[in-house]
Formats: C-alpha cells, sequence, structure tokens
C-alpha cells in the first residue's frame, strides 16, 4: 500500500509518499516563513496563495523523488481540517482531482490525527498510549485508544503553547518562528531563575493547562529591564520561560499518567508529538517524568514534529487499511475536535 499524503493547513505546503511497511519515500516541505515574517505571523490569505502557487509542482517532486507515479498509488489522503480554511481547501481540492481522475481513494485526514499517529510510523507502538499533542494551534492530552477513538484528558483554557513561545519570541524580540528562536536563545542564558514567572495550573486538579498569565508575567519581566533588552536579559528570559512551560507541562502530564492508569490499566506509553515536541528541553523532561513512572517514552523525530505531509500520508494508511475511505463531497472543516465528547474550552483557537 503506497498513499499520496498533502498536508496545507497552515504555513508549510507539503507532499509526501509513504508506504505500508513504514518507508517515507518522499516528503516534500516547503515553508512559507519568509512570506509571513514581515507580518510576525501568519496571514491567512497569504497562506492559502501559496498553497495555491506551489502543491502541484510538490506533489510532482514528491512522485518524482519516489519513483512512483499516480497508477502506482493505493490512495490520497489530505488535511481536511482543523485550520486555516483556504490552505485547507486547496489540499482537499487537489486531492479530489488526483482520486476522481485517477479511481483511487480519498481520505480527508484529522491535522491532529496526523500529529497523534506520527509516532506509529517511526516506531512500534501499540494502543493505548497517552498523548500529549503540543502544536501553535493546541495543547492537549489525549488517551489514544485506536485510530479514530480518542479521548481527551486536558486542553488549554487560554492560547496554545507553540501560539505561547510564539507570542513570548515576538515579545524578547527574537524573530519569527518564536519556538526555534527561543530555544536557540535560551541556550546562552547565564540565570535563568533570576525571574520569578509562574508555573500556570501547576498543583492544580485536572490536567488542563494556561499558558497567557505566563506570558503576561514574561511581559512584566522583560520591561523591568533595561531597554532596548540585552542579548544576556533576553537569553535568560528566554530560559526562564522554556523552564516554566517545562514545569507546566510535566505536571499536567504527571497528572494525566494518574489518569490514564485508571482509565486505561495496561497504557504505559508517553507519546509527545506536534510542533512544540521539537523543543529538545521539554522532550528530555517528559522523558525523566516517564521513566520516573516507569512507562516507556516515544516522540517522533524532530522532522515529523513540525507540519508535514508524511503524517498525514501514514495516518490514511492507517485508515485505508481499515477499510475506511471520505467521499468526494466531503467538505473542509476549520474546527475538527479529535474527541467529539471533550467540552469545548473557552477561548481554544482554531488553528492546528
Ligand atoms: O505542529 P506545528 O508545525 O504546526 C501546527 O500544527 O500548529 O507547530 C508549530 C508550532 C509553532 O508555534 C512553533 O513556534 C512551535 O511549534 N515550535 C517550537 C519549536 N519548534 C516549533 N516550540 C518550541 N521549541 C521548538 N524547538
Ligand atoms: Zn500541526
Amino acid at each position: 500500500m503506497i498513499v499520496l499524503g498533502i498536508e496545507s493547513s497552515c504555513d508549510e505546503t507539503s507532499a509526501a509518499i509513504v508506504s505500508e511497511n513504514k518507508k517515507i519515500l518522499s516528503n516534500v516541505i516547503l515553508s512559507q516563513i519568509a512570506d509571513h515574517a514581515p507580518y510576525g505571523g501568519v496571514v491567512p490569505e497569504i497562506a492559502a496563495r501559496a498553497h495555491l502557487d506551489h502543491l502541484d509542482r510538490l506533489i510532482s517532486e514528491a512522485l518524482a523523488c519516489a519513483q512512483v507515479n499516480f497508477s502506482g498509488l493505493s490512495g490520497v489522503a489530505a488535511t481536511g481540517g482543523p485550520g486555516l480554511i483556504g490552505g485547507v481547501i486547496v489540499g482537499v481540492m487537489t486531492a479530489k482531482a488526483i482520486a476522481l481522475a485517477r479511481g483511487l481513494p480519498f481520505l480527508a485526514i484529522n491535522h491532529l490525527e496526523g500529529h497523534a499517529l506520527s509516532v506509529r510510523l517511526t516506531s512500534d507502538i501499540e494502543w493505548p498510549y497517552l498523548l500529549l499533542l503540543v502544536s501553535g494551534g493546541h495543547c492537549q492530552l489525549l488517551l489514544v485508544e485506536r485510530v479514530g477513538q480518542y479521548r481527551r484528558l486536558g486542553t488549554t483554557i487560554d492560547d496554545a503553547v507553540g501560539e505561547a513561545f510564539d507570542k513570548a519570541a515576538k515579545l524578547l524580540g527574537l524573530g519569527y518562528p518564536g519556538g526555534p528562536a527561543l530555544e536557540r536563545a535560551a541556550r546562552a542564558a547565564v540565570a535563568p531563575e533570576r525571574f520569578a514567572l509562574p508555573r500556570p495550573m501547576v498543583g492544580r486538579p485536572g490536567c488542563d493547562f494556561s499558558f497567557s498569565g505566563l506570558k503576561t508575567a514574561l511581559g512584566r519581566c522583560a520591561a523591568g529591564c533595561p531597554q532596548p533588552l540585552s542579548a544576556i536579559d533576553a537569553a535568560d528570559l528566554a530560559a526562564g520561560f522554556q523552564e516554566a512551560v517545562a514545569d507546566a507541562l510535566v505536571d499536567r502530564t504527571g497528572r494525566a499518567l494518574a489518569l490514564a492508569r485508571i482509565a486505561a490499566p495496561q497504557c504505559r506509553t508517553l507519546v509527545v508529538a506536534g510542533g512544540v515536541a521539537a523543543n529538545q528541553c521539554i522532550r528530555t523532561r517528559l522523558e525523566a517524568l516517564a521513566q520516573r513512572a516507569g512507562w516507556r517514552f516515544e516522540a517522533p523525530p524532530l522532522a515529523l514534529c513540525t507540519d508535514n505531509a508524511a503524517m498525514i500520508a501514514w495516518a490514511g494508511i492507517e485508515r485505508l487499511r481499515l477499510g475506511e475511505q471520505d467521499r468526494l463531497d466531503f467538505a473542509p472543516r476549520p474546527r475538527w475536535p479529535l474527541d467529539p465528547t471533550a467540552p469545548r474550552a473557552p477561548g481554544a483557537g482554531v488553528k492546528a
């Protein structure tokens, strides 16, 4: 089974060819960072236009690089949401056109499911597992019971964690995209503990997250430093912020481990996925948490943490081999919760 995957829900245009035996035959990713950088964030209209301009060429490149043609495919999978709707429409329409013209099954993949299953593409992981999904639009703890069955244990009540990184980086003048820039700056820190930053939600019952107060506190600490911020102050503030986020993630995930043990006693694996899972400090802290609990820890390789089409193709394979496919009248979805029974968190965003 060989599937073409298409990802276009935010600011990466990507096409990939993946096989059922877990070979990524190609994974072409075009980042739109340069297009959005002047605005300090993703501009939906620019993103949609860029996906439209480049997707056809990227699909040709992915096929050529994998040495596969359309007739060698078993299906076409595209992100069907959640995400910036203009981009999602471009990907879905392209996938439907190929599927119709070639008589192939079409699969509309939930972008979050792509992240959730990405670890199964690179490691042999059995169900169920506890997933911390940390991206630009989400921060959730989910019990992954099998393909299509996700139970949400916690979510953010305000900002997503990647969004918090991006805003913090902007505030410290570190540029865009913020997550990687902030992590880089934090490496030069000398005394990050000199800033008293809060640990949001730590010690509270439940598994929900909150990051907006931390961002405000960071702003206050930064304003108290001599202006413009020196490189050392920016580095210490960045490291202090990263530590506070890591403390919050570890505390909330620790609670979810306990909950997961009750909900699914055989669950013994912690997985972290999504763009923020590329952060080394966060990976290390979560790995230590899993180790203390006697759990296995898994995270996708860095290149599969941030948005890419290989994870979409893989989710397509997982669904296709269960005999599933989607109708060609599937409507792209700006909002698409993985656990439809979970209550909507106040102020939760729609970006994936
Ligand atoms: O999963 P992703 O590529 O896109 C979404 O689905 O949102 O995640 C992007 C987010 C951005 O907010 C970015 O700043 C953050 O992931 N990110 C990081 C790092 N690399 C990417 N945050 C912290 N440290 C990183 N190294
Ligand atoms: Zn994503």
